[in-house]
């Protein structure tokens, strides 16, 4: 069975104006986004320190679903704080923990939806056992921690076999696509079986993100209308 697709688009409020967050989520809202996705990031697992619990509560007000995309050491210890903060999907990163599935189970315990990121270099093999339990798999399209980075186009196997695998077996398990997401390349990722693609600086970046987000759903559109996978 193949999970009825409709590619959505995800903003990344990392590449947003940070003095203006809420006009950022407003904008894009307006474009008829309802899902953004908060970076959170702690120093040590990426080089880079971003937002936390507050910054979800804050997001949440504007009635979008966000999700919290764990890029820190230690996933156990905080991913409880954001299903606080009212995140409604965390996703913590596989090579963080050496309990994933516990974690997994504790945080959909404690009443989130919970995924599973994968950095490149991380195979897909590494999550085939786990597809039944969790909502969302990232897969890391840029190496974590920044954005404005390069698309990682070696990464496109990985999201097909992922999305074989979860049409094989007929599980709601959506696979997001992070990094490097643009006109192009969110095509590219699309076909490759992305049913969610990130977007911050392609979004954010531009001089009006909602036209920006727009412009973006619209190029996957063909492929919600079956052009694609
Ligand atoms: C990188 C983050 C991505 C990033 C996306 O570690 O997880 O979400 O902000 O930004 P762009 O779209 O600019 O690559």
């Amino acid at each position: 069975m193949t999970l009825k697709r409709n590619v959505q688009i995800v903003p990344s409020l990392l590449a947003c104006d940070l003095s203006r967050m809420g006009e950022a989520i407003e904008s894009v809202k307006a474009a008829g986004i309802n899902w953004v996705s908060v970076d959170v990031m702690d120093g040590h697992f990426v080089p880079n320190l971003s937002f936390g619990p507050d910054h979800v509560r804050m997001a949440k007000k504007y009635g979008l679903t966000v999700d919290a995309h764990l890029m820190v050491n230690n996933p156990e210890e905080i991913a409880p704080w954001f299903v606080e903060a009212g995140a409604d999907i965390v996703t913590v990163h596989i090579e963080a923990t050496k309990n994933i599935r516990d974690l997994v189970r504790d945080i959909h315990k404690r009443g989130a939806k919970a995924g599973i990121a994968l950095k490149p270099q991380t195979s897909a093999e590494s999550v085939l056992g786990l597809l039944n339990e969790i909502d969302l798999v990232l897969v890391m399209t840029v190496d974590p921690g920044f954005g404005g980075a390069s698309f990682l186009k070696a990464m496109l196997p990985k999201i097909t076999s992922l999305r074989k695998a979860i049409d094989q077996d007929g599980l709601n398990c959506i696979i997001q696509a992070d990094g490097g997401i643009n006109s192009q390349t969110a095509v590219l990722a699309a076909q490759a079986g992305a049913h969610s693609l990130v977007a911050g600086t392609a979004i954010f970046g531009k001089e009006d993100p909602a036209a920006a987000a727009l412009f973006l759903q619209e190029q996957v559109k063909k492929i919600n209308d079956g052009g694609g996978f």
